[in-house]
């Protein structure tokens, strides 16, 4: 359909037809208008996985149609892997296809605030460029297939406590350049069909009728063109709802909203057009969708699990490895320990529930190579200890090697509710003490959507290997790594911490009242670890391989920037060289982190900018290069309302981690300098600096009082700070309708 042809399809409808359009057909279907023949498309859950509802009710949400179960967001983030992730999501996208969805409502995006967030193992990272980046190819990939996504949830649900009430307090610049960005990018890069809005409220306003974020932000300067959509049941008040630029409900009209909708526009409250701009974005979606729909073709389950797998295998983080305990080479030096190798938690609950296609367990696959390994369950996966079951796993270990397969259980993070603490359970901590002692190895292998503190029990592990939640074949994913077979090149997209109290937000978390403000800015994860000099258990970025690598040659090249640099537009080149020093191919991430020592403003101490994953043989060397951008480099300033950047030092970091950087170099970034529009308020410093006629007031004035402001820096110090129309009633240099005359008021 041409935009002519929707305009035309609007004018056949009536007003109440139009409103009806505007919220679900059913829990997951669009609304289907007769009489033009227009039908309903589906709409489901999202992401890692379909979960197409069989009988398309709200009711039995975990009843869908099997679907591959991929790795959750934080399995996915952990590969760093742009070009993995897009076949996942063409993979998603071919399934979604093939069962005649419309839009999968996903990628969840949302920044890792607190490693409590109950949704965590949906989210990438805490790092927005990590998040953005990846959740761009995902975008791209499902696509491609011709359905869409829903890119989730606009802006700022970072807490699963009161997520559909709380109100989120971000000031300007926070909001800019952690919350949003990855937003911005994936919109700007992926053209997602449609952004789920929020439940929460930013800054007293409710998402669902955020006009700065759904119109302001969102249309007119990210350049929008979709639909927005409502997360299920975030309608607050319809009409300002849709007067904000919410397009569409869902997941119904609730309560009567669309007689509202009607009632609005015949009252003269709502301007029709307004509806019209959201009818026109829902029958560009149904349009958009009507190809695939015509020929939704199928999909090759067993080609998808293989794909699942390589993709569990590339979402293990090798956290540690002393003495080279991995990879396992002796079968029979080899127990297996943990319920987790038989019964394995792959995915997290809520509206993101998969029904697999299968499920490999890491104990079938295993034996599948080791026929005879044995293995003792050593605990259950409910809350009670097993006294019997612990000694069984004990003294299958002693002399062993013993791996074991420890998480956390079902109950413990969910959609809908936030976690209490980081911890492993008790009777699992206890459990590996107890094999440390009598076995010759230990190996930790761990199944978490949100990472789980490890400092209270890294001490008993030779090994530790992260798994995250790694979909439905996690298992013979995991198991590729332990045996070799794949070497992991998995790294952090989030820092453990020593202790949760560390964490920059835990003061602020999940806040009361429904109120959350969020007091350390800009400094969440590890921006605001490495500003306070906290020990972390490990780093952002941080993950081991089988082999080892080697960076060096760091070339910097910047360019000046001036008024007319865009911001997309390369200014500094960051070039170096990596190579793979061990006997195995393997793949590394170099990540790139700027600072700003000299910067005016408040800067983090480092920040990723830019990553890359490079196979490499053993012996290998590849130079790389990385072109940064004017946007790269800037702040978002909340006096100009703009992406700025500041002349000056700017450091460049390049290694395997937040705290692993082995090249650093600096260049000096020729740049205007930034003048803030002069204030009432602005400083005498300021103002002198911006304004000569008023400089020379001043020098008069101190000097007819004989202060020397070059050589009297207490008293220079004390006047100079001075909001300047403060200083008039001190110092009468002129009167203030004068200073507000040189402002232009
Ligand atoms: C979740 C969304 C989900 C929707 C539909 C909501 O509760 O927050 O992420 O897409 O339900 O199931």
């Amino acid at each position: 359909m041409t935009p002519a042809e929707i305009t035309d399809l609007i004018s056949q409808l009536t007003l109440e037809e139009k409103a009806s359009l505007c919220s679900g057909g059913d829990s997951w279907h669009l609304q289907t208008v007769e009489k033009l023949g227009i039908p309903g498309p589906m709409v489901t859950d999202g992401p890692h996985g379909l979960r197409k509802v069989a009988d398309g009710s709200m009711a039995g949400i975990y009843d869908s149609v099997p679907a591959t179960c991929f790795p959750t967001a934080a399995g996915l983030a952990s590969t760093w892997d742009p070009e993995l992730v897009h076949d996942i999501g063409v993979a998603l996208g071919e399934e979604t296809r093939a069962e005649s969805v419309s839009v999968l409502l996903g990628p969840g995006i949302n920044m890792k605030r607190s490693p409590l967030c109950g949704r965590n193992f949906e989210y990438f990272s805490e790092d927005p460029v990590l998040a953005g980046t990846l959740a761009t190819e995902l975008v791209r990939g499902i696509q491609s297939q011709g359905v869409g996504t829903s890119l989730k949830h606009f802006a700022a649900n970072n807490q699963e406590t009161d997520r559909l009430r709380v109100n989120a307090e971000i000031d300007e610049r926070t909001l800019r350049e952690i919350y949003l960005p990855a937003f911005e990018m994936v919109v700007k890069q992926a053209d997602p069909w449609t952004v789920m809005c929020s439940y929460n409220a930013i800054n007293g306003v409710y998402s669902s009728q955020n006009r700065w974020l759904l119109t302001e932000l969102l249309h007119e300067e990210w350049g929008y063109k979709g639909l927005v959509i409502s997360d299920w049941g975030a309608v607050v008040n319809r009409v300002e709802g849709l007067r904000a630029g919410l397009d569409l409900e869902m997941p119904g009209d609730a309560p009567r909203n669309d007689a509202r909708i009607v009632e609005a526009v015949r009252s003269g409250d709502l301007d029709e057009e307004i509806l019209d701009t959201a009818v026109a974005r829902i029958l560009s979606l149904i349009a958009r969708a009507s190809a695939a729909m015509a020929d939704p073709g199928s999909y090759d389950i067993e080609a998808h699990h293989q794909l699942a797998r390589r993709a569990a295998a590339a979402s293990v983080v090798l956290l540690k490895n002393d003495g080279d305990v991995l990879p396992l080479i002796d079968p029979d030096d080899v127990v297996v320990i943990g319920e987790f190798a038989r019964t394995p938690r792959y995915q997290g609950a809520g509206s993101s529930k998969v029904n697999p296609t299968r499920v490999d367990t890491a104990l079938d696959s295993l034996r599948q190579t080791w026929d005879d390994v044995p293995f003792a369950p050593g605990f259950t996966l409910t809350d009670h200890p097993d006294p019997q079951l612990a000694d069984e796993a004990v003294s299958l270990s002693r002399g062993k090697t013993a791996v074991l397969f420890l998480g956390l259980p079902a109950v413990a993070e969910s959609e809908g509710y936030d976690r209490t603490n980081t911890d492993l359970p008790t009777d699992q901590i206890d459990l590996l003490a107890r094999v440390r002692k009598v076995a010759s190895h230990t190996i930790v292998v761990l199944s978490n959507g949100s990472s789980v503190g490890t400092a209270e029990w890294d001490d008993q592990a030779d090994a530790i290997v992260e798994c995250w939640l790694g979909g439905q074949a996690s298992g013979s994913g995991v198991i590729d790594v332990l045996t070799g077979k794949v070497n992991p090149s998995g790294h952090l997209a989030e820092t453990i911490t020593r202790k949760l109290s560390d964490i920059p937000a835990q003061l602020n978390f999940p806040g009361e009242f429904q109120h959350v403000t969020y007091g350390e800015g800009r400094y969440i994860g590890y921006r605001g670890l490495d500003a306070t000099e906290r020990e972390v258990a490990y780093p952002f970025g941080h993950g081991l391989s089988y082999t080892t690598f080697a960076y060096c040659d760091l070339d910097l090249l910047v360019r000046p920037v001036s008024d007319e640099t865009a911001q997309d537009e390369t200014v500094l080149t960051v070039s170096f060289t990596v190579s793979n020093t061990g006997d195995r191919a393997g793949a590394t991430v170099p990540q790139v982190y700027l600072g700003f020592p000299d910067a005016t403003v408040d800067r983090c101490v480092r920040e990723l900018k830019a990553f890359l994953r490079v196979e490499l043989d053993p012996g290998e060397s590849r130079s790389i290069t990385i072109d940064l951008t004017r946007r790269d480099l800037s702040y978002w300033d909340i006096l100009l309302h703009s992406w700025t950047v500041e002349p000056g030092t700017v450091r460049v970091e390049v290694g395997i981690s937040s705290r692993d950087l082995p090249l650093t170099g600096e260049v000096i970034l020729d740049a205007p300098t930034v003048r803030h529009p002069l204030r009432r308020d602005s400083t005498v410093a300021e103002w002198m600096d911006a304004d000569e006629e008023f400089a020379a007031k001043v020098r008069r004035a101190t000097e007819q009082t004989g202060i020397d402001l070059d050589s009297d820096p207490t008293t220079a110090a004390f006047i100079l700070a001075m909001p300047a129309y403060k200083m008039l009633q001190m110092a009468p240099i002129m009167t203030p309708e004068e200073l507000d005359k040189m402002l232009g008021d």
